[in-house]
C-alpha cells in the first residue's frame, strides 16, 4: 500500500447477544464486530437506532426483523439469525432489498430431536410429576396402581411435517419399535421408503396417533394449525408434543383440551406466549411438560448454531452464497436487478 492510500474501512457487524463458539474469531476476519452485550434481547429502539451503521446483523429469534427495520438500515448487507426458524424475519422484504438472510438448519437437527423425544416419554410416563411427588416428599410406598402412564414403545407417532427434525425423530422411532405416520404438503415418496413411514392426511394422523409431535415451520398457514377441532380429532390417552413455535398451537384450547381430557398430554418446548407465565393455566397443569424453549441447548449445538450464522454474515460481506440462506431467491434477483 503506498503512502497517500488509506486503509479501506472493515464493514460493521452487530451482534444482538453473546453466543457461545467462535463466532467473534470468525466475524473478525472481515468485519469490525460490535456487540449487545447483556444477556437479555437488545431492545427494539436501540436496535433502529443501531441499525443504520451496520453492514450485517447477527441476530436471534428474539429479535423482529420487518419493513421498518430495514426501512432504517440503509448499509444492510446480510442478516444471519442464530436460530433455524426465520419466524422472526420477514424474508419477502430481504429478498426484495437484495438482503441474504442466513439462518442454522442442519446442526440443531439431532439435539431438536433428542428434545421432542425427551417430551414424548417424560410426558407419556408422567416423569414431571414423578419428580414432584418426589421432590414434595409424597413417595409413599410402591403400589401397582401408582402413577400409570402410556408406552412409547410400540405405537403409533404421527409427524406433523417431515423436514429435517421429523425425519431425525422418525428414525430414533425404529429403536422404539414404534410405527411412524407423517403429514406434510406433499407426499414424500423417497423418504417413506428410507424411513418406513406412511403418508397420512392431519386429520387422519391426528385420530390414529398415540403421540403426536410438531415439527413444521411457523407460517401464516401453520399458526393455530392445532386448534380446538385438531384437539378434539386426538384420541384421549394420546400426548402432543411441540418442539417448533408455540403459536402452532391454539394455547386455550390446548388448556381446554387437556382439562377436559380431550388428549392425554402434552409436552412443550415451546409456548404461546413465550416466555409463558407461571400463574398460566398450562403450568400448573400435572398432565403438562413445559420446557423454556431449549430444543437445540446442548452446549455443542449452541457453538456450532453460532459458528454457521457467523459464517454466513462472513460469506456474504465477502460477496459469496451464504453457507445457510433461508431466502435463496436473493441471489436470483440480485443477478437479474441491480440493487438500487
Ligand atoms: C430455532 O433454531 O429455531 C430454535 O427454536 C432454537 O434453537
Amino acid at each position: 500500500m503506498g503512502s497517500s492510500e488509506r486503509p479501506v474501512a472493515k464493514p460493521t457487524v452487530l451482534v444482538t447477544r453473546l453466543v457461545p463458539g467462535d463466532w467473534r474469531d470468525r466475524l473478525s476476519l472481515v468485519a469490525d464486530v460490535v456487540t449487545w452485550d447483556e444477556d437479555r434481547p437488545i431492545p427494539r429502539d436501540i436496535l433502529m437506532e443501531r441499525i443504520g451503521d451496520v453492514d450485517a446483523l447477527y441476530c436471534m429469534l428474539t429479535d423482529r426483523v420487518d419493513a421498518d427495520l430495514l426501512d432504517a438500515a440503509a448499509r444492510l448487507r446480510a442478516v444471519a439469525t442464530m436460530s433455524v426458524g426465520t419466524d422472526n424475519i420477514d424474508l419477502a422484504e430481504c429478498t426484495l432489498r437484495g438482503i441474504p438472510v442466513g439462518n442454522t438448519p442442519d446442526v440443531l437437527t439431532e439435539t431438536t430431536a433428542d428434545t421432542a423425544w425427551l417430551l414424548m416419554l417424560a410426558s407419556a410416563r408422567r416423569a414431571g410429576e414423578g419428580i414432584d411427588v418426589v421432590r414434595d416428599g409424597k413417595w409413599g410406598t410402591w403400589k401397582p396402581g401408582f402413577m400409570l402412564g402410556s408406552d412409547v414403545h410400540g405405537t403409533t407417532i404421527g409427524i406433523v411435517g417431515l423436514g429435517r427434525i421429523g425425519e431425525a425423530v422418525a428414525r430414533r422411532a425404529q429403536g422404539f419399535s414404534a410405527r411412524v405416520l407423517y403429514t406434510a404438503r406433499s407426499r414424500k415418496p423417497e423418504a417413506e421408503a428410507r424411513l418406513g413411514v406412511a403418508w397420512r392426511s392431519l386429520a387422519d394422523l391426528l385420530a390414529e396417533a398415540d403421540h403426536v409431535v410438531l415439527t413444521v415451520p411457523l407460517t401464516p398457514e401453520t399458526r393455530h394449525l392445532i386448534d380446538s377441532a385438531a384437539l378434539r380429532r386426538m384420541q384421549p390417552h394420546a400426548t402432543l408434543i411441540n418442539v417448533s413455535r408455540g403459536p402452532i398451537v391454539d394455547t386455550d384450547a390446548l388448556v381446554e383440551a387437556l382439562n377436559e381430557g380431550w388428549i392425554g398430554a402434552a409436552g412443550l418446548d415451546v409456548t404461546d406466549p413465550e416466555p409463558i407465565p407461571p400463574d398460566h393455566p398450562l403450568v400448573g397443569m400435572v398432565n403438562c411438560t413445559i420446557l423454556p424453549h431449549i430444543g437445540s441447548a446442548s452446549l455443542q449445538t449452541r457453538q456450532a448454531m453460532a459458528n454457521l450464522a457467523a459464517d454466513d454474515v462472513v460469506a456474504a460481506l465477502r460477496g459469496e452464497r451464504m453457507p445457510a440462506c433461508a431466502n435463496p431467491g436473493v441471489y436470483e434477483i440480485s443477478r437479474s436487478e441491480p440493487r438500487g
